[in-house]
């Protein structure tokens, strides 16, 4: 068992590597040599209406396929302090050049309803929002704290850094050990940056074809664009001579409903691989993987994830034509049947939140919708769990989105459960994630009915809503991830791993508590920053010593220049 498990790990190791040398061709991100020149003068206008400067180019870019005059692309004044603009790739500054993420403070009334006017008026792009701020992004103006000063630098940093470098010669082979360690992914390549659709999609094979007895690869439906949208089921349910009048209980994990939030991409593929390469070693997820399947989908939204890596960085819907042509995309989370709401001013397909013009006419959604109606109805499926990753912000977030005056029916045993997976999240990394009602989430905004809440982004529509009403999903949860706002969805790669490790210890809680078992506090006391399961860790300590003097081999080997060039900048 020992042997073979080694065996299965160090053989996906070199499989590992080799999918990921392979695709580094592949990525398109548009490169264009020449540096902008910097600009000398902002007419007066701009200063005035920076909002509307940055709508207009937009638009034109969308027209007319030309990227916009770069504005102020890394103003003057700052050219000193950031040489490294002048190695951006123009097109890059030309998109993000004179664009800033902002941070409102939000702590009056008043100012929470000009602002949403604002975000409704002009379809700003809000990226994220509490109770307190919201992150907005605007062309540059001085008079509010500026939260990203360079976005095209921390944009051009968030690509793995292949993507701009010159293919360098191989001359270099300092020696490279691809270490696979069974019980984190601190030294597992695929871990150690995004990575594109084109190396996840085989990625995931890899796990069918490496794990056999638990992992199954299976297709949720068709994008807009045609392309699959890919999960992986792990469990063994197969195996279990179970009642076959009792339904698998199945909990889905899922990224990517928003193309821009990387990290939540990562972090569905950090946990679906700690839970299958902890099966059959770790007694504690063995029983998981026994009592429920998991549905992993790292991206609902594969066309908008390519688009991100391959045209716009910071897109976030996904890529269907709408009634404007120059606006494409629906906002998936917004586009689900429950409570879908298409009466607000973000009805415009220019909104970032733009829900359609029916419920489900957002491909991905509806393909996501009618594959778990489907479960249930014909595969004896039971989903008890609805995970569903975004990012950012670090928050723990419970139906309903769609309104605060609704309490759902099970409030308390969703406001517990969701104080343990912060808990948990505590324990594991120390990192501080909020819990509240999605519908609090948001802020509160001028198109409210007198009295009632409403928010800058309607709540409408939302997938966990739409999993916990109609599916009778009892555990429904968005959670986003890191950070609170100082990278936001251009959370550096160093991330990935962390917050894999912190989501994958939320899950093992969530496991645990829909096992029955609350006295989780008691394990986590007596070893306060190992896994909930790691009973075992011991035995795979041993193991995983074994597997670090097994691999050194691999520096002999000529294989892993590739591997080191991508790892340098
Ligand atoms: C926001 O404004 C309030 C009231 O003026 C102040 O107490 C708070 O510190 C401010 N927060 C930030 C992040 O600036
Ligand atoms: C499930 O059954 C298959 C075929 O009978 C077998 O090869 C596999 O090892 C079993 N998996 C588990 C986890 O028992
Ligand atoms: C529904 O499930 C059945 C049984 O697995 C399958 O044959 C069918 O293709 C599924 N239909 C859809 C729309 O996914
Ligand atoms: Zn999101």
């Amino acid at each position: 068992m020992m042997q073979q498990s080694y065996n299965t790990l160090s053989i996906l190791s070199i499989l590992i590597a080799v999918l990921l040398c392979a695709p580094t061709q592949a990525i398109a991100v548009p490169w264009a040599g020449g540096f902008s020149q910097p600009h000398p003068e902002q007419s007066s206008k701009h200063r005035i209406f920076p909002q509307l400067t940055w709508l207009r180019d937009t638009a034109i870019e969308k027209v007319f396929g030309l990227p916009p005059k770069p504005t102020q692309p890394g103003c003057d004044k700052h050219a000193t302090s950031r040489p490294i603009n002048s190695q951006l790739p123009s097109t890059l500054l030309a998109k993000y050049g004179g664009d800033v993420v902002l941070r409102f403070n939000l702590s009056t009334p008043q100012e929470e309803h000009a602002l949403a006017e604002a975000a409704d008026t002009l379809f700003l792009d809000v990226w994220e929002f509490t109770s307190n701020w919201a992150d907005i992004r605007l062309r540059e103006d001085d008079a509010y704290s500026n939260l990203m000063p360079d976005l095209a630098k921390t944009i051009y940093q968030s690509y793995p850094s292949i993507t701009f470098s010159e293919p360098s010669s191989p001359a270099n082979h300092e020696a490279f050990t691809p270490v696979l360690r069974a019980s984190n992914g601190v030294d597992n390549i695929f871990f150690q940056n995004y990575q594109p659709l084109s190396v996840i999609i085989p990625w995931m094979r890899l796990m069918t074809s490496m794990f056999t007895t638990h992992v199954r690869m299976i297709n949720i439906g068709t994008t807009y664009e045609g392309r699959d949208i890919h999960a992986l089921r792990v469990g063994v349910s197969p195996n279990l001579s179970q009642d076959p009048s009792e339904p698998r209980k199945t909990i889905i994990i899922s990224g990517g409903f928003h193309a821009r939030e990387w990290i939540s991409v990562s972090t569905v593929t950090y946990i679906a691989w700690s839970l299958i390469t902890a099966y059959g070693k770790t007694p504690g997820i063995t029983k998981l993987l026994q009592e429920f399947d998991f549905v992993f989908i790292p991206t609902v939204n594969p066309d908008g994830y390519i688009y991100t890596w391959e045209n716009d960085r910071l897109w976030r819907k996904n890529r269907q034509q709408t009634d404007l042509r120059f606006c494409r995309g629906l906002d998936l989370d917004r586009a689900f049947g429950f409570e879908w709401d298409g009466n607000t001013l973000s009805s415009n397909p220019c909104s970032e939140s733009y829900p359609g013009v029916e419920p489900f006419q957002a491909v991905e959604s509806q393909r996501l919708a009618r594959w778990a109606k489907n479960e249930t109805e014909n595969n004896n499926v039971k989903f008890v769990g609805f995970l569903d990753l975004h990012s950012y912000s670090q928050q723990v977030l419970y139906p309903y989105s769609y309104s605060c005056n609704a309490d759902p029916p099970s409030l308390e045993n969703l406001e517990e459960l969701g104080l343990g997976l912060a808990k948990a999240i505590r324990i594991s990394s120390g990192q501080q994630y909020g819990v509240a009602s999605a519908c609090e989430g948001a802020v509160p905004s001028n198109k409210a009915p007198a009295g009632g809440a409403s928010r800058m982004e309607t709540g409408g529509g939302s997938a966990i809503d739409w999993f916990y009403h109609e599916m009778r999903v009892r555990f429904s949860y968005q959670i986003k991830l890191r950070d609170t706002g100082s990278y936001g969805f251009l959370l550096p790669k160093e991330n990935i791993i962390p917050t894999g490790e912190e989501a994958f210890n939320a899950v093992k809680y969530f496991g645990d508590f829909l096992l029955g078992n609350k006295g989780i506090e008691n394990i986590l006391a007596e070893d306060s920053d190992k896994a909930i399961f790691n009973t075992a860790a011991k035995v795979a300590e041993d193991e995983l010593v074994e597997i670090e003097e097994d691999v050194e081999y691999y520096e002999t080997e000529d294989v892993n220049w590739d591997l080191k060039r991508r790892r340098r900048r």
